[in-house]
Order: C-alpha cells, then sequence, then structure tokens
C-alpha cells in the first residue's frame, strides 16, 4: 500500500491521478491533497478519498470548505503553510507534484527535504531550481519518478533508471501543436481559444498554451538534461504529429528505443506511482492496425522560436532557466487574457532574457530573486 499526497488535485493531472488511485484502492491510500480556487471539487475529493489534510489557497476558502464537510473529519489548512502540511504529511510515501508553474517549488522542495519520493509533473521546478532540486533528492534518498509522457519514455527505455552509461542521446517527440502547420504570416491573430485546441492531449490552459509556442518542450528539454544528467547536445526534439511514440533513446551502438502507448495522461502518472511495479490500467489499448502512418518532422525554429530559448537558456546554466520560465509564465498569462498576441509571447520573453545579467544559483533564494526579477523585467518590456 502507498501512501499518496497530491499537489494539484483539482488539475487536470491531479484529477487523472485520483482517478488511477479510485481503480487501485488496495495498492494507494490518499492522505493529502492541496489546490487554490476549485473547492467544488476539493469537496468531491474529500468525500471520495477521505484524505486527513486539505489546504486551499485562502483562508476565505478553507473556511467555506470546513463548513461545507464539517460531518467529515479532515483537517483545513491554507496558503503556503496549508500546502507545506500537504506536501510533508507525515504517512505520505509519495508527493505527486502538479501544482502549475513556479508555485510548485517550495511544497516540493519541503517534500522532498521530508524525505518523500516526487512523482513530478511540474517541469517548471526543474526549469527555475534543477541542480538543487536534484542536490537535495540525492542527499535524501529520494526518488523522482517522471510524470511527463516523454520523461516517463525515457525514463522506461532506460529500464526504470535515471542514466545509462551506453547511451548517446535522447529524442523528445512533441505533436506540434497547434499551429504546426499555421503561416508564420496569421500568427498574430490567434486567439486564446484556438490555442487551447490542442491536437492530441487534454491539459491545463497554461500547458496548452506552452505546447502552442513549443515552449513546453523548450522547458522538457531542461527538465531532461537534470533528470537523466544530459547535455543540451544530447538532447534532440522531433516532431511526430501523431504523439504515440513519447519519446526514444539512442544508445552508442545506434540502437534506438522507443515507448509508445496511448495518448493519456493516466498511463505515465500510474506507472510513476506504481513504480517499480505496474498496475493494471483501465486505457483502452493501442490499435496498431487503426495507425495508419507514425511520421516524424523537424522543428522549424523560426516560426517556434521558443525552442531555442529554452537551449540557450539551458546552455547559459545560472538564473537563465528561472528567467526564461517566470518570464513564459507572465506572458501566458497575458496572452491569455487578450492583453498581447500570439507572437508577443516569445517576443517579450526574448527581451526579457537579454535584459537579465545571469547570475548564479546557489540556493533556492537565489532561484526565487531571478523568478521575482523576470516577472518586473516582463513587464517593464511590455512598456517599451
Ligand atoms: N496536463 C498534462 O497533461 C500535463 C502533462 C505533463 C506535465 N504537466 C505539468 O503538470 C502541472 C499541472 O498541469 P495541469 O495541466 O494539471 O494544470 P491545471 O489543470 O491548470 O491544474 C493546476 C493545479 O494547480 C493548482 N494550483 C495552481 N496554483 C496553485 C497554488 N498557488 N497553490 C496551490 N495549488 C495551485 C490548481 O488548483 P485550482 O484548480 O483549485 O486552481 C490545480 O489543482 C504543470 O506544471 C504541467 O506543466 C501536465
Amino acid at each position: 500500500m502507498k501512501r499518496v499526497s497530491i499537489l494539484g488535485s483539482t488539475g487536470t493531472i491531479g484529477v487523472k491521478a485520483l482517478a488511477m488511485i479510485d481503480l487501485h484502492r488496495d495498492s494507494f491510500e490518499v492522505v493529502a491533497l492541496a489546490a487554490r480556487d476549485n473547492i467544488d471539487l476539493l469537496e468531491q475529493q474529500i468525500r471520495r478519498f477521505s484524505p486527513r489534510i486539505v489546504a486551499v489557497g485562502t483562508s476565505k476558502s478553507a473556511t467555506i470548505l470546513k463548513d461545507r464537510v464539517k460531518d467529515v473529519p479532515v483537517e483545513i489548512g491554507w496558503g503556503d503553510e496549508g500546502v507545506l502540511s500537504v506536501a510533508t504529511a507525515a504517512e505520505a510515501d509519495i508527493v505527486l507534484s502538479a501544482i502549475v508553474g513556479a508555485a510548485g517549488l517550495l511544497p516540493s522542495l519541503a517534500a522532498i527535504k521530508a524525505g518523500k519520493d516526487i512523482a513530478l509533473a511540474t517541469k517548471e521546478i526543474m526549469v527555475m531550481a534543477g541542480e538543487l532540486v536534484i542536490a537535495e533528492a540525492r542527499a535524501r534518498g529520494v526518488r523522482i519518478l517522471p510524470v511527463d509522457s516523454e520523461h516517463s519514455a525515457i525514463f522506461q527505455c532506460l529500464g526504470g533508471q535515471n542514466s545509462c552509461e551506453h547511451l548517446k542521446r535522447v529524442l523528445l517527440t512533441s505533436s506540434g501543436g497547434p499551429f504546426r502547420q499555421r503561416p508564420k504570416g496569421s500568427f498574430a491573430s490567434i486567439t486564446p481559444e484556438e490555442a487551447l485546441q490542442h491536437p492530441t492531449w487534454v491539459m491545463g490552459k497554461k500547458i496548452t498554451v506552452d505546447s502552442a509556442t513549443l515552449m513546453n518542450k523548450g522547458l522538457e528539454v531542461i527538465e531532461a538534461s537534470w533528470l537523466f544528467s544530459l547535455t543540451p547536445q544530447q538532447i534532440d526534439v522531433i516532431i511526430h504529429p501523431q504523439s504515440i511514440i513519447h519519446s526514444m533513446v539512442e544508445f552508442m551502438d545506434g540502437s534506438i528505443l522507443a515507448q509508445m502507448g496511448v495518448t493519456d495522461m493516466g498511463l505515465p502518472i500510474l506507472y510513476a506511482l506504481s513504480y517499480p511495479d505496474r498496475l493494471q490500467s483501465p486505457l483502452p489499448p493501442l490499435d496498431l492496425n487503426a495507425l495508419s502512418a507514425l511520421t516524424f518532422e523537424p522543428v522549424d525554429h523560426e516560426r517556434f522560436p521558443c525552442l531555442g530559448f529554452a537551449y540557450q537558456a539551458l546552455q547559459a546554466g545560472g538564473t537563465y532557466p528561472a528567467v526564461l520560465n517566470a518570464a513564459n509564465e507572465v506572458a501566458v498569462d497575458l496572452f491569455l487574457s487578450s492583453r498581447i498576441t500570439f507572437p508577443d509571447i516569445p517576443a517579450l520573453i526574448a527581451k526579457t532574457m537579454d535584459s537579465h545579467q545571469g547570475r548564479k544559483i546557489d540556493s533556492l533564494e537565489d532561484a526565487l530573486d531571478a523568478d521575482r526579477e523576470a516577472r518586473r523585467l516582463v513587464l517593464a518590456a511590455l512598456q517599451t
């Protein structure tokens, strides 16, 4: 029996994880849940899974939720303190990190410090502070199990390991997003609604926009470099519109292994939670006869510059990846509220990166400082 805490239980990943857990009640027990605003869904999750602790974003939400579930024995906290108590709940063996964006960093790091294994969905954590996170996990003997389908694929191709002396490179696959074939000349008229129509995956808003700009793949490149100790030159990205191959590894003799599966996050979530075991999945099997073709094409960096920015940030190191991540989060928010156009997203990120003076990251405070500075810089760049 594994005891699980979930950070971001009301999001796409959190909900899918609970659906998987629900099917395997003899293998998992839910001990703690954290979210921000969605108290309707949290109430349902409390009634179904009986966690001991729950956290929400504000004291107001906590008061409303407490009143709604006064018939249930559950401790309800709020704010940073609340989410930290979910992250470090004493009984938990594993914490699913699925709060979107930089907000996931502090609780995930607290969970690692408390010795919890991490099922990692929030890639932004590795982008902001990958070196610190990996160092802390090694020091505590904590496993970081990838939930991102690409990193889960690599992890599976490496036989459930994070490294292999014979590895030459990894190939991260990308669907290419909804604008793979759209001419660049019409990018300025892309609406948030269009950007939220992903061709192959159902995801939260921020990651869906990141997939449309290919920044998601850029964040994944940085995540892969930390999870699998790879240089930027060992990580390639290839467009694979069908999203059936989730990623590949190439060994030094030229042999390539690929992991395939249906496009459902239930698969990598279940593997991360059940590792090193495998559990029965409710998902339909991948029907190879129904596939007409698996195709591949190179990335068009001219139309999708965000991926290149991520490689540059990884190469430059220090605070640059954290700055890239924060600038992107702010730019995506601005785009979703129709305050900037789709091409403004890479333009604002580029301006922010250019105006930042890179520094080393020696501590969590350094990463958080870089994050705050980038949020100020991107808003300043918006005025120019
Ligand atoms: N969705 C996917 O297929 C997928 C695949 C791979 C990786 N990921 C990564 O997984 C993470 C989550 O993605 P998602 O698609 O599940 O996002 P999502 O649907 O937007 O859900 C985000 C979750 O985070 C919670 N949250 C947001 N800010 C918070 C805060 N300050 N404190 C506490 N909770 C907070 C939200 O709570 P409320 O709902 O209450 O606001 C919600 O539970 C992202 O980092 C994403 O890159 C997602």
